[in-house]
């Protein structure tokens, strides 16, 4: 079997292993406060999510032993407000011949009374080749997680397809379980296939998704592909790697995208006349949805990106999930709201209102909310200053005449992945009011602009002094401000 050190099981190493590892990374500053983040290591992509037997279940990948992409586990998170997580464990280890590098991505879904657990047992040859075999994993009323004992539940890859075949997302329709999987043609495009089942463990290969209305055959692989109905519109949202840069968007190495349309099932046919990047922010990827408490639609997201240096690497641990976030559909464009029940964390609140030129206050923390609304400009554009020092600041913008909000990372202390920009930006439909609501929590800020039309989620690493946040125009503006310290 091939081997890297990085290929390595929790159960390989000692207590006192992991113990060194845990307090490297401990009380470091810049671990969030509210988002779900890993103890020590590196986390990536978002994991089976489920509102399940009244609580939330949230998994995310998660390498033990470094701030590498090795060998990926599942750790279990569950919360029964979706603001307070408890860390509960490793759900996942890829202790068998079938998952032999790595329990790699994948969805949940109740089945019977049971959560399944869909998954992909990454299996390596060599630094390249590589296959793929789809698992299962149950979760009882108890939530305790057990493989499947007849994984796994598809073995290999289809022909036509590499090797990179992964990360299920399974769901149910007119007495049908369906499978999407994220694939790569042979000639290294990507795609999602299906699978089809009547019982969630048997399935059979059905083909391609064919996907009307996106041309992007320059991405050469599709990862996380997620389906989902919003206020009866059809959603599809994957992950692709390799588009092609197109001014303000896809400036990332990787990017999202949601697609709106129609899913046609018997025809195996997704038709978008419109589609979007999911978030112009910096660190936004693999993102994933789940039904909440009230059959809302609610999605996280890994806040990182490819496989590059961020500050913390240094303290032994690397990224942090997004905040939840409600998806909507407003005027036939999918929106994101932060979940309504985080404002429970909201504490210490200053409010003002009026007509100015300039305001400013001291936080005090980095982790706060600030909403932001502006009308009747008489100048052409209003900045917000947040992190602001004598050193560095984070500068958001909206410019009025191009309806364009921009987002600047590039005069902080400090840089990380300088090599795709510091500067990112999102056009919005209106120009005479804008509205920003920023989360920050010590080292990530996600920005909602206008109600959810467009979100930037950016990781920022300031210095603990760097308190100020300014609001600027040239010339007076309406403008309404709420700030509250957020405390969990
Ligand atoms: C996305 C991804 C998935 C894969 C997982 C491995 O970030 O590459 O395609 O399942 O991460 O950790």
């Amino acid at each position: 079997m091939y081997k890297e050190p990085k290929y390595r099981t929790i159960e390989e190493a000692s207590k006192e292993e992991l113990m060194a590892l845990k307090n490297r990374a401990m009380g470091d500053f810049y671990k969030p406060t509210f988002h779900i983040h890993p103890e020590y290591g590196l986390l990536n992509d978002p994991n089976g999510l489920a509102y399940y037997k009244g609580k939330y279940h949230v998994f995310h990948q998660w390498y033990p032993f470094g701030v590498t992409h090795g060998m990926k586990h599942w750790m279990q998170l569950e919360s029964d407000d979706l603001v307070q997580f408890q860390r509960k464990g490793v759900a996942l280890s890829p202790t068998n011949e079938y998952e032999s590098h790595g329990a790699y991505s994948g969805t949940a879904i109740e089945v019977n009374g049971k959560l399944f657990l869909y998954y992909t047992g990454n299996i390596k040859y060599d630094k390249v080749k590589r296959s793929a075999n789809q698992c299962l994993a149950i979760m009882d009323e108890s939530f305790q997680v057990t493989k499947y004992d007849k994984n796994p539940i598809i073995r290999g890859t289809e022909e036509g397809y590499t090797g990179h075949v992964r990360d299920p997302k399974v769901f149910y329709k007119n007495g049908m379980y369906y499978m999407l999987l994220g694939a790569q043609r042979q000639n290294e495009t990507g795609a999602i296939i299906m699978y089809q089942s009547k019982d969630g463990l048997c399935w059979e290969f059905t083909g391609e998704l064919t996907i009307e209305g996106f041309d992007h055959n320059e991405a050469y692989m599709w990862e996380c592909p997620d389906y989902v109905e919003i206020d009866g519109v059809d959603v599809l949202i994957f992950s692709p790697q390799g588009m092609k840069k197109e001014k303000e968007k896809y400036n990332n190495i990787f990017t999202v995208v949601t697609l709106i349309g129609k899913l046609d099932l018997e025809r195996q046919i997704f038709t978008t006349k419109q589609y979007e990047e999911m978030d112009a922010g910096f660190d936004f990827y693999a993102p994933q949805t789940m039904k909440g408490k009230d059959g809302e639609i609610l999605m996280f997201g890994w806040a990182g990106m490819g496989e590059f240096t961020y500050p913390t690497n240094e303290s032994g641990w690397a990224h942090c999930l997004t905040c939840p976030r409600e998806l909507r559909i407003r005027k036939n464009q999918l929106i994101q709201l932060p979940a309504k029940q985080l404002q429970a964390m909201r504490s210490e609140a200053v409010m003002q209102s009026g007509r100015t030129k300039e305001w400013s206050i001291k936080t005090g923390t980095h982790s706060f909310e600030l909403i932001v609304s502006v009308t009747k400009m008489a100048g052409n554009t209003v900045t917000i200053h947040l992190f602001q020092s004598e050193e560095e600041r984070v500068t958001i913008t909206f410019d009025k005449e191009q309806k364009l909000v921009s987002l600047d990372r590039g005069q902080m202390v400090n840089q990380f992945v300088t090599e795709y920009g510091t500067v990112r930006r999102a056009y919005v439909a209106e120009d005479e009011e804008i509205k920003f609501q920023i989360l920050s929590d010590q080292s990530i800020i996600e920005l909602f602009v206008n109600d959810g039309e467009k979100v930037f989620t950016s990781r920022v690493f300031p210095q603990k002094e760097s308190m100020g946040i300014e609001i600027l125009s040239e010339d007076e503006m309406d403008c309404k401000l709420e700030y509250y310290k957020l405390q969990l």
